[in-house]
């Protein structure tokens, strides 16, 4: 167990595969012998749905082990019950804090107050990342599959506003030992990309925006990515105009094909070919965002935890 816990804190556009991300560095981390823990704040149960397990409670679970008795637990945290958390620290309620419920308090803390809940989902994850097991921290590692990038900023951001509201007292000494944490260099803030224009371009002003706010920015993960399926002779020669329908015809009836199918099969290679010159282009550009890429394979045939494993293998740099 960690002499102190890191957080990785997964962030991306919706769709991207920050699920996907953060579970298989959950899995690389447990792989090396760690004791994760994988949360979710969003409510979606996309980690339950992804270990093919029933939803998860608010209540830390067990998913799966990685070899070298590394172990994955996972959490969805509930911002009601983190707020009755919340309200017993720091009034002892205890289970009289229930009965607030009755006066509205959650709904209004949940629904009409969408800061009090970053702070309540912001403060779980600072609880789990320094809590105790005897003099150890219960985690090696914690690990956020976070909101979406437009949004993440604003989000880890919430207790340096919440210290501007409470100027001393117990609120505030929890806001800035939260922002020391968000800070610290045991965090990092991993952003996850498609290669195309718009997600490339949320993803830059997304290290912009929490980079200004003294953030720790990690890696950049470009996930979904296309491998080329031409050889480098096939790319050349489709590229410039020389590959001629009847060759492809011959080669198509030397193994017994359709001849038919050499305009279609021609049509293919160009369009994949303009597909994986987008890909570059957008590569290039990440490429002087001043932060590490690390590529994810779109890998064909689904996310399963065959799947995740072979992502996790190649996370193991941020591990
Ligand atoms: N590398 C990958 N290869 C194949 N499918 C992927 C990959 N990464 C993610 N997916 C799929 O893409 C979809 C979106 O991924 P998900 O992790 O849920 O994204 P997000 O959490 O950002 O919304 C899911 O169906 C997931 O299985
Ligand atoms: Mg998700």
């Amino acid at each position: 167990m960690a002499l102190s816990t890191q957080l990785h804190v997964v962030t991306g556009k919706g769709g991207t595969g920050k699920t996907t991300v953060a579970a298989a560095l959950a899995m690389s981390l447990a792989g090396r012998g760690k004791k994760v823990l994988l949360c979710e704040v969003e409510g979606r149960q996309g980690i339950a749905q992804l270990f093919d397990v029933p939803p998860l409670p608010y209540e830390e679970r067990q998913i799966a082990v990685g070899p070298g008795g590394g172990e994955v637990y996972a959490l969805a945290i509930d911002p009601e019950a983190a707020l009755l958390e919340y309200l017993a620290m720091f009034y002892r309620l205890g289970r009289a804090g229930k009965a607030l419920d009755k006066f509205g308090i959650i709904d209004f803390a949940t629904t009409i107050a969408p800061g009090v809940r970053d702070v309540l989902l912001t403060g779980k994850v600072y609880e789990a990342a320094r809590r105790r097991d005897g003099n150890r921290f219960a985690y090696d590692a914690v690990i956020m599959d976070a909101p979406p990038t437009g949004r993440i900023s604003r989000f880890l951001n919430v207790n340096a506003e919440v210290a501007g509201l409470a100027k001393v007292g117990p609120i505030r000494r929890q806001a800035d030992s939260i922002m020391q944490m968000m800070r610290s260099p045991q965090t990092r803030v991993h952003l996850v990309t498609v290669l195309e224009e718009m997600p490339v371009q949320e993803t830059i002003d997304g290290i912009t925006e929490l980079t200004s706010d003294r953030l720790p920015v990690g890696h950049v993960i470009l996930n979904l990515v296309r491998p080329s399926m031409l050889s480098v002779a096939t790319r050349e020669a489709l590229s410039s105009g020389s590959l001629k329908t009847a060759t492809v015809a011959t080669s198509l009836r030397r193994v017994d094909l359709d001849a038919a199918a050499a305009p279609a099969l021609i049509a293919g290679g160009t369009a994949h070919l303009e597909r994986q010159r987008l890909q570059d282009g957008q590569r290039e550009i990440l490429e002087d965002c001043g932060r590490p890429l690390v590529e994810l394979p779109l890998l064909s045939d689904g996310i399963d935890l065959g799947a995740l494993y072979e992502l996790a293998e190649q996370l193991k740099e941020l591990a």
